[in-house]
Order: structure tokens, then C-alpha cells, then sequence
């Protein structure tokens, strides 16, 4: 076979020891994610962030898994070496390790993706221990948890440093090969840093992470609904869009497109 080598969880599970930092970014569909994996991301996660910017809600909650497996075909179609991680939507794992294996074994099975990402700490570990002890392999998912909005009572910076240490060791006891860890103080994060050793990809979450990921559509500047501090905006590609969109709108009503070099004859 030839191509380049894909990244697997084992490369994930050796960058900490190897001082490697990982870069994630969030995909939805086949052509971005032929562009992010032409572009060098160690791996793509099919978030059900997309509930927000693809469909419009205000939060992930009303997402399913059905749909997290379409984006998901979607992604893998144009993916050949970055690894592809797709969430598990709400209440689709909470209700305990079977609900969670089953949908983990469909995401794997219907959709090709190399694992599964699931939110919560202590309360997850017995859930991320039955998909792992399938050999499905999980990501964890601590801090702001989105799928918790309601709970938190909003899109909150996570501050209980005991809570936070507790739920990062709870992630690694069940066997997750790396752990996303969002809106968390850099100087918990520190902390979490010693006492775990599994990859820490942060959101939020400061520089002393093994990796970083975002959503694609923030840090392209596609979306504007939210406007966290923790986003840099790496290109303006809205602002782009609409002064493409206003040119083709004023051409195709002064009679200037389509030129004769898009026309047949
Ligand atoms: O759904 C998502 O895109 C995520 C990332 C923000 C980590 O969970």
C-alpha cells in the first residue's frame, strides 16, 4: 500500500513521552477534511459541535447518532492519514456500558472512524472501560463538557480543581488513550498534567497540553454565533465569502457571468 502512514492511537499514546504535540481540528464533510488531512492534522474529530454549526442549534444536545455516522462516512471518505474521532452524542452512552458499546460498535462499524470520543470523568469511567475493553478505543473528555450546558447553567470555564483532577484520573482508569480537556485554567491543568499520563488535548485549556484542537468553523472565522477567547482566528474565510458571493450576485444581474470561457458551443 502506498501513501503516507496513518496516525493510530498507539502514535497518540507515545507523544507525551516522545514531547510530541498533537494538532486536532474538527471536521463535518469529505472536502474539508481532504484539505485538513492534506495539510498535516494528526487527526480529525467529527464533533457533534456540528449540532451548532452546521445545524444551527444553540447547543449539541439534539444531535444522533445516526447523524454523527453520515458526517462521519463523510470524513473518512476524504481522510487517508490523519485519525478520525467521532463523538458520541447525548444519551447515546449515558444510560450505562452497554448503551455505550452499542453505539461505539455502530460508529465503528457503519462509519470506518479509528475511535470514539465520550464527555465526563468519574462518572464515565465504567462507560470508557466496557468500549475499551471491546477494543474500541476512546477519547475522554473532561472539563466544559457541552453535552452538561444545562447543567453548568451555560458555556462555563471549569474552576473545581479537585473535581477536575478527579475526573482526569477517572478518564485514564478506564482506559481512554487521550483526553480532551476544555476550558480548564492552565495552572489545573498543570496539575492534571502530573498526575496523568495519557495525551491531554486542550480547548481552552493553555499551552502545557500535548495537543491542541479546534472547530474548524471558529478558526477559520465561518462562524460568529459564539466567540470564545480561547479561539484564534487563523483566516477570515466569512468575510471572503460574502464579498465572493456579492461579486457573482452583481455579474450574474449586469449579464457579465457566465463569459464565453464558461460557455459551451
Ligand atoms: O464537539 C466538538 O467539536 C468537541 C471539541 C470542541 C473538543 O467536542
Amino acid at each position: 500500500m502506498t501513501g503516507p502512514k496513518p496516525v493510530t492511537v498507539n502514535d497518540f499514546r507515545l507523544a507525551r513521552s516522545r514531547n510530541q504535540r498533537l494538532g486536532v481540528l474538527t471536521a463535518y464533510d469529505y472536502s474539508m477534511a481532504k484539505l485538513l488531512d492534506a495539510a498535516g492534522v494528526d487527526a480529525i474529530l467529527v464533533g457533534d459541535s456540528l449540532g451548532m454549526v452546521l445545524q444551527g442549534h444553540p447547543t449539541s444536545l439534539p444531535v444522533t447518532l445516526d447523524e454523527m455516522i453520515y458526517h462521519t462516512k463523510c470524513v473518512v471518505r476524504g481522510t487517508k492519514r490523519a485519525m478520525v474521532i467521532t463523538d458520541l452524542p447525548f444519551m447515546t452512552y449515558q444510560l450505562g456500558p452497554m448503551q455505550a458499546l452499542e453505539s461505539a460498535g455502530r460508529v465503528l462499524k457503519e462509519s470506518g472512524a479509528n475511535a470514539v470520543k465520550l464527555e465526563g470523568g468519574v462518572r464515565s469511567r465504567e462507560i470508557i472501560a466496557a468500549v475499551v475493553g471491546s477494543d474500541i478505543p476512546v477519547m475522554g473528555h473532561i472539563g466544559l463538557t457541552p453535552q452538561s450546558v444545562q447543567g453548568f447553567g451555560g458555556f462555563r470555564v471549569q474552576r473545581d480543581a479537585e473535581k477536575l483532577i478527579a475526573d482526569a484520573k477517572a478518564v485514564e482508569e478506564g482506559g481512554a488513550f487521550a483526553m480532551v480537556v476544555e476550558c480548564v485554567p492552565a495552572e489545573i491543568v498543570r496539575k492534571i498534567r502530573e498526575v496523568t499520563t495519557i495525551p491531554l488535548i486542550g480547548i481552552g485549556a493553555g499551552p502545557e497540553c500535548d495537543g491542541q484542537v479546534l472547530v474548524i468553523q471558529d478558526m477559520l472565522g465561518l462562524y460568529g454565533d459564539l466567540a470564545p477567547k480561547f479561539v484564534k482566528k487563523y483566516a477570515q474565510l466569512g468575510e471572503q465569502i460574502t464579498l465572493a458571493v456579492q461579486q457573482y450576485c452583481r455579474e450574474v444581474k449586469d449579464g457579465l457571468f457566465p463569459a464565453e470561457e464558461h460557455t459551451f458551443h
